[in-house]
């Protein structure tokens, strides 16, 4: 995924825009480049590969100013390399951008045939760097407003003119873009993170609005008009954001879940029973309701398969859980009294946010669960609950998984109680405990050398299994999914009880079998499950949280 970002202010911009653009390293990306206007010209400097080649062929290039943009690119069109790369140049016009234009050979035509202009690089971004050139009469915002309308897609642009050097012009449809207000200084990126080492006053924009950052402030402008809009402070910080000590970004954030589930839990439930998700009115829907629409994907979609099983229980409404992606190509009867939940990390997931809007314009009741504070589908949901994780860095959903399924609990044991279908004194019973929580993760955590040793024994496996029944049935899908995004070995997730029904032909004594085993009212099923790996000399791996003289008899290991 591609990463952009935008400075103007009292301070040299190149090592501002590098510092930002690392922030977003871990979205991925194959190239990278900046444009500094240094007095005269816009000087561009783009590279294939990571930063730090960048920032090599940079050492020799004195590129001062105080006025520039950059980007990390993920090559959608056109390889990775040097030209395809951002910043591209047509004319005064200098860009970046994120998204896909899906018109680009038309207009590329159509700017070669009426215009002349050849195109050094397959990317469509360079064609929008010419569609605005071709547009441009000595007024870059006229000319980027003039140029979007002929645009199909998705785009997030930032644009300068070596004309007007004092000012960055940024364009949002349908991929994320935020300004950071500073102290004299102004910033525009495609994600949070980048802005922290310099502010957390931030302004979302929203699709079809235009921002003009100047040294001297910013304006908003909307269909042509001018309008404003109060930043927002967002409370996270860089320290939230790196390292920290740990092997890698992702290590540190499996390490702070205790404390970010534990941080979301205090944040909607108290222990005299009281909750604080939903605004009194609006939890007058969630009594109405006549059904619960969950819908998500990746991890987040595990996520509602996993409280499924609790909204079933607590609500005795019918639920639907659907993957974001699939969802719109339904035949769906969407009602108003449908309440639709969309569970997103980031809030800007494009699915998810498109099941979103059809939900909304259906006139059903929407809810978004979100990490991050003025996404897309935590401003476009008639009410937000934040997971309170903090920044997620790391490219593989953990923590948010976590505070996802503690919102998803409380929301589920919410709708019983308003419901009625639930005493205060059950809501207690249910979710009192769950201050044991964190302090449980943090046990989990301990088993942190013993697990890595395991890996080291079948980290030459090229296939695994998950096993799951009932709540723990997604947890597998979940497992299998984080270990073919993280280790590239191909894994599959199972309900434990679909075995017999194909998979259990797969099972020899090559195969690693990870097994979800809790003391639940499915342990007798699953153990025989085990049994049947067993019995084709499978290698068992189970997790239980209790001694469990039966399992060490029949497991590899288990922990
Ligand atoms: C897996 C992972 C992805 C995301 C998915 C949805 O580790 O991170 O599967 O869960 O892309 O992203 P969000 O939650 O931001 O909508």
């Amino acid at each position: 995924m591609c990463g952009i970002v935008g400075y103007i202010g009292k301070n040299d911009a190149l090592p501002v825009i590098i510092n930002a653009l690392k922030m977003l390293e871990y979205r991925g990306y194959d190239s990278a480049g900046v444009a500094v206007f240094d007095g005269k010209t816009i000087r561009i400097v783009k590279r294939k590969g990571k930063i730090r080649e960048l920032e090599q062929e940079l050492s020799s290039k004195a590129l001062k100013g105080t006025v520039g943009i950059g980007h990390t690119r993920w090559a959608t069109h056109g390889r990775p390399d040097d030209i395809n790369a951002h910043p591209h140049r047509c004319g005064p016009i200098v860009l970046v951008h994120n998204g896909i234009v899906e018109n680009y050979l038309e207009l590329k035509e159509k700017l070669q045939r009426e215009n002349g202009n050849s195109f050094c690089s397959e990317t469509d971004t360079e064609v929008i760097a010419c569609l605005i050139s071709s547009k441009y009469r000595g007024n870059l915002v006229e000319a980027v407003l003039e140029a979007v309308k002929e645009l199909k897609g998705s785009y997030a642009l930032v644009v300068m003119s070596e004309k007007e050097p004092e000012k960055i012009v940024a364009y949002r449809k349908d991929s994320p873009l935020i300004l950071g207000v500073g102290d004299g200084e102004y910033f525009v990126a495609s994600d949070i993170p980048a802005l922290l080492p310099y502010t957390n006053r931030v302004v979302a924009l929203e699709d079809d609005e235009c921002a003009v950052l100047k040294r001297d402030g910013y304006l908003l402008l909307k269909n042509g008009r001018e309008f404003s809009k109060e930043p927002k402070v967002v409370h996270w910080s860089t320290a939230m954001a790196d390292e920290a000590g740990y092997r890698h970004i992702m290590q540190k954030e499996i390490f702070e879940q205790p404390k970010a589930v534990a941080d979301t839990l205090n944040a909607y439930y108290s222990a005299e029973g009281e909750f604080g998700l939903f605004e009194e009115s609006f939890s007058q829907k969630l009594i109405e309701a006549e059904r619960i629409r969950l819908v998500a994907c990746g991890t987040s979609y595990y996520a509602c398969m996993v409280s499924r099983y609790w909204f079933d229980r607590f609500s005795r409404l019918p639920v639907d859980v659907d993957i974001a992606s699939e969802f719109r190509y339904r035949d769906l009867h969407i009602d108003k009294r449908d309440l639709c939940i969309f569970v997103s990390q980031s809030g800007e997931t494009a699915d998810t946010l498109a099941a979103l809007r059809l939900c909304n314009s259906s006139g059903a009741t929407t809810v978004g669960v979100c990490n991050v504070m003025e996404s897309t589908i935590a401003r476009e949901s008639q009410a937000v609950v934040y997971t309170l994780a903090g920044p997620e860095i790391g490219v593989a959903s953990t923590k948010a998984f976590t505070t996802q399924l503690a919102v998803l609990f409380l929301m589920a044991v919410y709708m019983g109680w308003i419901r009625e279908h639930l005493s205060k004194d059950e809501v207690k019973s249910m979710c009192n405990p769950l201050v044991y929580i964190p302090g449980l993760m943090e046990e989990v955590l301990r088993l942190d050398g013993s697990l890595r040793d395991l890996a080291r024994v079948y980290m030459k496996k090229e296939h695994f299994l998950y096993l799951g029944r009932y709540l723990n049935y997604p947890i597998a899908l979940e497992g299998a999914l984080k270990l073919k995004e993280i280790s590239y070995i191909h894994a599959e997730g199972y309900a434990a009880g679909e075995m017999k029904h194909g998979p259990i032909a797969l099972i020899d004594e090559q195969m690693p079998v990870v097994v979800v085993a809790p003391p639940d009212k499915v342990y007798e099923k699953i153990r025989s499950n085990i049994e049947e790996v067993k019995a084709r000399s499978g290698i068992v791996i189970a997790f239980n949280p209790k001694f469990n003289t039966e399992l060490e008899k029949i497991c590899y290991h288990i922990f």
